[in-house]
């Protein structure tokens, strides 16, 4: 894994060099690893460790390392594991540079979900784009706004093409999950306004969560603007006001994280400098058919 991860940081140096370190590795790795090793003649020439989230079986990219054809002999004896366990949704978190396992996972039929990516606050984020939008640093005190706006990002990935569904439960849990966020991961809270009207948010939060990314990074967890005020530089002011906080609080890169099926999204982070590091693929393996 070490050896992998000096590979990708070669190529992305705002990634966690410390990560380079076999002792390092070590110690990101959970303390009673599950999953899959392939060998070699004694030799340990693939893994695949996994853990359950959110009903899903999730190989992270910790444990999915090694020789396409291998990895691909380990998914399947995984497969049919996690699917008598009744875990029938897979998925593998594998960095962009590694190409032929991606193809391997694409060939069993997994599809790219989720693209993670990162911007070194080298320049603190560059100049700050000049308009009518204002940005102000919130607190609880907001929370109507956040849940309003975090509300629309949710109905905006509820929606054609990206088709991810929330349960009525995610959505009359929204206050309390902003709430946590701000309380117990201190989140710190960005508004924009325009003509006086809350028309944009976002959230980010110090530290990172993978150890692919430099300890001293802070995530961007949520962005929103309304669906009227897009396209006007809302979302842009955002994050550069977010990107110049961070800076100032000594972080290094940031780090932000989109549905691949999410347009919007897909084509704004790059336009904001963020260099996509890692894809998460996903299988799902459909219900037994009822008739025919
Ligand atoms: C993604 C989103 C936050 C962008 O906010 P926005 O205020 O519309 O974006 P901006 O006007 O600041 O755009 C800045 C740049 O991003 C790019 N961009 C933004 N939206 C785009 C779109 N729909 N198509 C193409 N490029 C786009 C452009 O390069 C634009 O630069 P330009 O002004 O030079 O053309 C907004 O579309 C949104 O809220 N979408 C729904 C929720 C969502 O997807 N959130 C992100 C979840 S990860």
């Amino acid at each position: 894994m070490a050896r992998r991860h000096a590979r990708v940081q070669g190529a992305h140096p705002t990634l966690n060099p410390a990560f380079n370190d076999p002792g390092v590795v070590v110690t990101a790795l959970p303390r009673h690893p599950r999953g899959w090793v392939a060998e070699h003649e004694g030799r340990v020439t693939a893994s695949l460790l996994w853990s359950e989230r959110d009903g899903r079986a999730a190989a992270g990219l910790l444990g999915t390392v090694g020789d396409p054809e291998d990895l691909a002999h380990i998914y399947a004896v995984a497969g049919g594991e996690w699917l008598a366990m009744g875990l029938a949704t897979h998925t593998v978190v594998v960095p962009s540079l590694d190409r032929a396992v991606s193809d391997r996972l694409v060939d069993l039929s997994f599809g790219r979900e989720e693209a993670y990516a990162v911007r070194s606050l080298g320049d603190r984020g560059g100049p700050p784009p000049e308009g009518a939008v204002e940005v102000e640093r919130a607190g609880l005190d907001r929370l109507d706004a956040v849940v309003r706006l975090g509300d629309l990002v949710a109905r905006h990935h509820e929606q054609s093409p990206v088709f991810d569904r929330h349960s009525n439960e995610f959505y009359t849990g929204l206050p309390e999950a902003y709430r946590r966020a701000v309380e117990a991961e201190d989140a710190r809270v960005l508004l924009a306004l325009r003509d006086g009207q809350d028309v944009g948010l976002l959230l980010w939060r110090p530290g990172a969560p993978l150890p692919l990314y430099d300890a001293r990074s802070a995530e961007m967890i949520l962005l929103a603007v309304h669906p009227q005020a897009r396209g006007a530089q809302v979302g842009r002011t955002l994050v550069a006001t977010a990107m110049r906080d961070m800076a100032s609080f000594g972080h290094a890169a940031a780090i932000a994280d989109w549905r691949t099926t999410n347009l919007e999204a897909s084509r704004f982070w790059p336009a904001q400098g963020f260099l996509t590091v890692a894809h998460r693929y996903v299988r799902s393996v459909p219900a037994r058919p009822e008739h025919g």
